[in-house]
């Protein structure tokens, strides 16, 4: 927890993960960086994009490209918005407060976890434009309060975490023996002998849910195209292709290769984001190419956080819009709506369409 840069800024996201682990505990670090057992999805979310290539136009005259676009109507200014991480305050004193203003002074959306350090309204004093991450609890009076405060304090939506029944195997944390801290918007009341947090949540208890606010509701946490269907035909206005950052099931698909047959089966009928190993700019046209509107970014905020506080999350942004610019004027891409499917092709050779 510093404000200096250990020796110069990082020039990338991954320069980033390197400075904030060399000034986190390990058993925080392992916290943030680890995935589940054999962390097969979590390093299969990175391979994932390497087998898709880009294949750019010429001579498009493009100055400058226009990296804004929006999400449930609300403007962002690059597609790319930042997901739902709990416990910021493990690598910064202002953890979830620094993260939004960073979100807010980039032009984005900060996503507020149900296990957040911070609280609900000390978060939207901080930024307008936020939404809140629902866990679903199992005392519903506990669930109603939440969505509440949040619809209250100003949330723009409510992004429930559908892949969550039970916590996955981290074995980081199981190795460290590492717990994790209060969090700021639920009391964690000790269980009765023999019950465990976990609720056996299911489709139908999505309309009560949607019932408890007007807020429009995003499901995160979908890699199967008939999930995708259900989540419309249960009200979702937005889904989230994700698979906790290879935290939950390892061996989950690719967050990216769940992607094209979601974006199929969904047919415009509610936006399509996706998370999980976006670290480059040329990820994030990838990821629009196959149909996301836009992207979650996790883990390298908190390490810009870990670094720099509310600065490094912005630097991190930053970067993260100036490689998008780059990969879209090297593309011919003038507008986010200009990347289009035309844009990737399978690795391998290119045949004549
Ligand atoms: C340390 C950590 C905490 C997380 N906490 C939450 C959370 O509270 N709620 C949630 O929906 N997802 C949570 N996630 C999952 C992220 O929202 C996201 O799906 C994932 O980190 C995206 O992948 P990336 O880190 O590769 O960008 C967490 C992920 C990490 C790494």
């Amino acid at each position: 927890m510093t404000d200096e840069y250990p020796v110069s800024a990082p020039v990338n996201l991954h320069e980033y993960e390197v400075a904030a682990r060399a000034l986190l505990p390990p058993a925080v670090y392992g916290f943030f960086a680890g995935g589940a057992e054999d962390e097969v999805t979590l390093r299969a979310n990175r391979v994932a994009f390497e087998h898709w290539r880009l294949l750019p136009r010429v001579l498009r005259a493009i100055r400058e490209p226009d990296l804004a676009t929006t999400v449930l109507g609300q403007s962002i200014s690059l597609p790319v918005m930042l997901t739902p991480l709990a416990y910021q305050r493990l690598v910064h004193a202002e953890g979830e407060l620094a993260a939004a203003r960073a979100a807010r002074t980039a032009g984005t959306i900060f996503t507020l976890s149900t296990s957040a350090s911070s609280t609900i309204e000390d978060v939207a004093a901080q930024t307008d434009q936020w939404w809140f991450q629902l866990y679903v609890q199992r005392e519903r009076e506990v669930t109603r309060s939440l969505v509440q405060r949040a619809e209250a304090a100003g949330a723009g939506a409510l992004v429930i975490t559908v892949d969550f029944p039970v916590l996955g195997r981290r074995e980081s944390d199981l190795r460290y023996g590492f717990t994790v801290p209060e969090r700021a918007n639920v009391v964690d009341r000790p269980l009765a002998e023999g019950a465990t947090h976990s609720w056996a949540l299911g489709w139908d208890d999505l309309e009560w849910i949607a019932s408890l606010s007007q807020l429009p509701i995003v499901l995160k946490g979908i890699l199967a195209a008939e999930d995708a269907v259900l989540a419309i035909e249960h009200g979702a206005r937005g889904i989230v292709v994700s698979n906790h950052g290879g935290r939950q099931l390892d061996s989950a698909v690719a967050a990216l290769d769940a992607l094209p047959a979601i974006v199929a089966a969904v047919e415009s009928q509610a936006e399509i984001y996706l998370d999980g190993g976006i670290r480059r700019g040329v990820d994030v046209l990838k990821a629009l190419a196959l149909g996301a509107r836009a992207v979650l970014l996790g883990r390298p905020f908190v390490w810009g956080l870990t670094v720099r506080g509310e600065a490094g999350v912005a630097h991190v942004l930053e970067l993260l819009r100036a490689e998008i610019a780059m990969a879209m004027t090297l593309s011919g891409c003038a507008h986010i709506e200009g990347v289009t499917r035309a844009l990737v092709v399978p690795e391998g050779v290119v045949e004549r369409r």
